[in-house]
């Protein structure tokens, strides 16, 4: 069985969040399963692309609108990622150094345009095509209603949303840019009044994914717009939940951090990673380590963090260190925070700290308003970091309280006052050292790798093959 995902994103090529990092693996973990899952994603102007060889393997020309452009199809060489890799280069909508920009519409239209132009052309066509969030949403459509696909009709297509809060809408006035189709049928393309492709995909995939249960369920309640949609779409809806890509997040085996560890060397690993932390960010190595990874947006509840910080310093004996980026406003306050005493922060955007910083941490804080899966737990998790999560979509289904015979802390919504009870609690649990171990211990083996997850997908495609 041939699989083709269609992805903006994927590690380790460009990321900016977990979709990079769920299509970096999980077709590999599809391939171990004897399935042919490859990628194909935008060509950016970024390091790798630049450090990296690829060969031409098509070169044609597709038309937005009127306008023509000419694209080439780039194969990856030399890097081994466990999957062949695709890239659309479109050099007159050049993805310059940024993942996501202003005039997104044209680029991810020009991108999906030319890779089906592209599969039009290829004597192995793919059994299934796999699109990812809204940025690939126009290709059920496109596949189902466009003239020019006629041909991949039966080519059934899954969708997975990986954030429905995010739907790429744009206005109908530009519908004239996707290639010609029945207009009777322009209804399919339509919410609210906007060509909305994360919409027109729920409408016209075969099948719809969310990256947890949870998620899925919540989003037929509350889809910023589409939860009626969502609902009366339920009969092809599922959640899967994502998995981690075992080997890329192993600290036995991570050349990032400062030292590797197992289950057994669990205690001085994370020690050595911690103390090379405190030192580097100006922290107390006695006190326990909390942090927080990831994307500065309210939907991580970030915008609390300034308050929730001083007031979890204030009432317990911590540190606190943070990596992130995103809201400028976010950015700034949280940076001026850092003559507060045992805070500190990196702003910015680093794999390799991320690392080391899931190694040396005590706690991984995830106060999430909504969390479609995240990942961080579940790097967290591996590396013996005990979560600290609001229950809420993927948090929900893979975090237990330690109160419920779990292994972490749980909270029920994002306040201050919610979130600082929860990082007392927690340093309370710290201060029992020996059953803090024990549990560091447990949750090392919680598997969440792919394996599970990546039969779940095979399955779904099954029931689907022509
Ligand atoms: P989301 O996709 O919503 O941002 P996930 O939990 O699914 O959340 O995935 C986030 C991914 O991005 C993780 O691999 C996390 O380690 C990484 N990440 C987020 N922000 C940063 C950062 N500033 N530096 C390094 N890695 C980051
Ligand atoms: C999205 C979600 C996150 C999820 C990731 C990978 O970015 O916000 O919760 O883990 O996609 O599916």
């Amino acid at each position: 069985m041939n699989i083709l995902h269609i992805s903006a994103e994927c590690y380790p090529v460009a990321k900016v969040g977990g979709l990079a990092d769920v299509v970096g693996a999980l077709p590999k973990y599809q391939q171990e399963l004897h399935i042919n899952s490859n990628v194909i994603m935008p060509f950016y102007d970024i390091a790798f692309t630049k450090n990296n060889n690829y060969i031409e393997v098509y070169k044609s020309s597709l038309f937005l609108g009127e306008e023509s452009f000419d694209f080439r199809i780039l194969k990856l060489q030399d890097q081994d990622l466990g999957f062949d890799l695709f890239c659309v280069d479109v050099p007159k909508l050049l993805f310059k150094d940024y993942v996501y920009s202003a005039d997104d519409t044209e680029r991810f239209l020009a991108f999906q345009i030319a890779t089906l132009n592209w599969i039009l052309t290829l004597e192995d066509k793919p059994d299934l095509i796999h699109t990812h969030d809204h940025h690939t949403g126009l290709i059920p459509f496109m596949i189902s209603e466009c003239f020019k696909y006629e041909s991949l009709k039966h080519t059934p297509t899954v969708l997975t949303i990986h954030n429905a809060q995010y739907q790429g809408w744009f206005p109908h006035h530009k519908v004239h840019l996707i290639p010609a189709f029945n207009f009777d049928k322009v209804g399919l393309l339509d919410w609210n009044s906007n060509v909305n492709p994360l919409a027109a995909a729920i409408k016209c995939a075969w099948k719809v994914t969310t990256v947890s249960p949870s998620y899925m369920e919540e989003l037929k309640q509350n889809a910023n717009g589409l939860e009626s949609l969502l609902r009366h779409e339920s009969a092809k809806c599922v959640g899967i939940l994502n998995g981690i890509d075992w080997n890329v997040w192993n600290p036995e085996t991570d050349s990032y951090i400062k030292k590797a560890y197992n289950q057994s060397t669990v205690k001085l690993g994370k020690e050595t990673n911690k103390n090379w932390l405190c030192k580097e960010f100006d922290l107390d190595e006695k006190k326990p380590l909390f942090v927080f990874i990831g994307r500065l947006v309210g939907e991580k509840g970030a915008d609390l963090f300034p308050e929730i910080f001083e007031k979890a310093l204030q009432e317990n004996d911590i540190s606190i260190l943070l990596l992130g980026s995103g809201h400028k406003e976010t950015e700034q306050k949280l940076s001026t925070l850092d003559n507060l005493k045992n805070y500190n922060s990196y702003i910015g955007y680093d794999e390799k700290l991320s690392h080391i910083i899931y190694a040396g941490a005590d706690f991984l804080l995830m106060p999430s308003r909504v969390e479609p899966c995240g990942l961080n737990q579940m790097y967290a998790l591996r590396y013996g970091t005990v979560p600290i999560v609001n229950k809420i979509g993927g948090l929900k289904d893979t975090v237990t309280d330690i109160n419920e015979n779990g292994f972490g802390i749980c909270h029920n919504g994002v306040t201050i006052e919610k979130v600082t009870n929860a990082i007392s609690r927690a340093a309370l649990f710290y201060n029992n050292q020996k059953d803090f171990l024990k549990n560091s211990k447990k949750i090392m083996l919680i598997d969440h790798s792919w394996s599970n997850s990546a039969q779940e997908y095979v399955n779904l495609y099954k029931s689907l093959k022509k």
